[in-house]
């Protein structure tokens, strides 16, 4: 079943670009150059609010999509962990759409939120990879992913794939709500459908990322930044990290950095940035700078331009290509997966089934 690899992280991490061109076949009309939603019973314009619950990398997949409804539909985003909305007693106002986002489907405490929510009066909308799950059978929208069934513990191409969806999602929404047009419709159709092949080239870096492993394995804390829709990646590069190498990592947005983790900066801490050249590159490298003067060790993960204009004095670089902010988040996810995979095979853990850790966590 694993093929010629030697996990199924591996493997899937590797499935990434033909699997999102899957999902993506599903919510984008190549002819009309449109975005395109399933049936559903109500009408996206009269959405006033979204919530967003799920947990784990699933959850940082709708950090990343706040951004991306807020930014494109200029509709509010709520957004929680599964495990806190359900027991905070939320405010869930009339004309709002709850999404819950999950690989399984059956995670207990997204799915127990997702009922909260119903109960509430909210139009539910799920991003599932599992089509006869919970979840799935109780929506109001059904979102599906089509990652195929994901074997490894550490969740990768599902978490690519529920990206495209909300990608998708979110630029319908925008049109729904008269807020973008059809020529920006065309471009984020242009973008999206350019991320399988970006997901190859981000791929081709493999061999250096399994190099440079030894430089991570060792560490006893590694810290991950990144800023806007790419502050969800360093959040996931930890949690990966974590929980197959069981190297402690935290990730934090680059502006936070003087404000306390840069207390923990010294030679023994390396500190991995992610930072495609843009708007906002100038303000992480600056950041990064205050790490370098502390004799912190950094890894930046750019493009040629980022890293021919920061990459000096980093303890390594790794080059993604040039893509748009719309798909950055895609892309970038390849090489902290990466990273995270080939660390814990530098320190022999067991990557396919780490322990303490459960596929499908359906107990609270
Ligand atoms: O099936 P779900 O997407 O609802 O699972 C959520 C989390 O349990 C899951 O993402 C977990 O954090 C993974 N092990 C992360 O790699």
């Amino acid at each position: 079943e694993k093929g010629n690899y030697r996990h199924y992280m591996q493997k899937e991490i590797f499935e990434q670009p033909t699997v999102v061109a899957q999902t993506l076949s599903s919510y984008i009309r190549p002819l009309e150059q449109q975005v395109a939603l399933p049936q559903m019973d109500f009408d996206l314009a009269d959405v006033k609010r979204i919530t967003i619950v799920a947990c784990g990398t699933s959850f940082y997949a709708g950090l990343v999509a706040k951004y991306w409804f807020e930014q494109f539909a200029r509709v509010p985003v709520d957004i929680d962990v599964a495990s806190e909305f359900r027991y905070r007693d939320p405010v869930l106002e009339a004309g709002g759409l709850a999404l819950f986002i999950s690989q399984s489907g059956e995670t207990a405490d997204t799915l127990a939120a997702l009922r909260h929510a119903k109960a509430e009066g909210q139009k539910i909308a799920v991003v599932v990879n599992v089509p006869t799950s919970s979840m799935a059978r109780e929506a109001d929208l059904l979102l599906p992913t089509h990652a195929g069934p994901e074997i490894g513990v550490a969740s990768t191409k599902a978490f690519t794939c529920q990206l495209a969806v909300l990608a998708a999602f979110a630029a319908n929404l925008a049109v729904k709500k008269g807020r973008m047009t059809r020529a920006e419709e065309q471009e984020v159709v242009q973008h999206l459908t350019e991320a399988p092949a970006a997901l190859n080239a981000a791929l081709a870096h493999d061999d250096d990322i399994a190099a440079m492993a030894h430089l991570i394995a060792p560490a006893r804390d590694v810290l991950y930044l990144g800023r806007g829709p790419d502050f969800p990646l360093a959040l996931e590069g930890a949690l990966k990290l974590k929980e197959i190498s069981y190297i402690h990592a935290e990730g934090y947005a680059s502006g936070e950095m003087k404000h306390g983790p840069i207390a923990l900066i010294d030679e023994a801490v390396p500190v991995i940035v992610i930072a495609p050249s843009g708007p906002l590159f100038e303000k992480t490298v600056s950041n990064m700078h205050e790490v370098m003067a502390r004799g912190g060790k950094v890894v930046l993960i750019s493009d040629a331009d980022g890293i021919a204009e920061a990459g000096e004095g980093c303890m390594a670089t790794i080059e993604m290509p040039k893509v748009h902010p719309l798909i950055a988040p895609l892309v970038y996810a390849v090489p902290v997966q990466l990273l995270a995979y080939h660390v814990a095979c530098a320190k022999g853990t067991d990557v396919d089934q780490p322990r303490n850790l459960a596929k499908s966590v359906t107990v609270e």
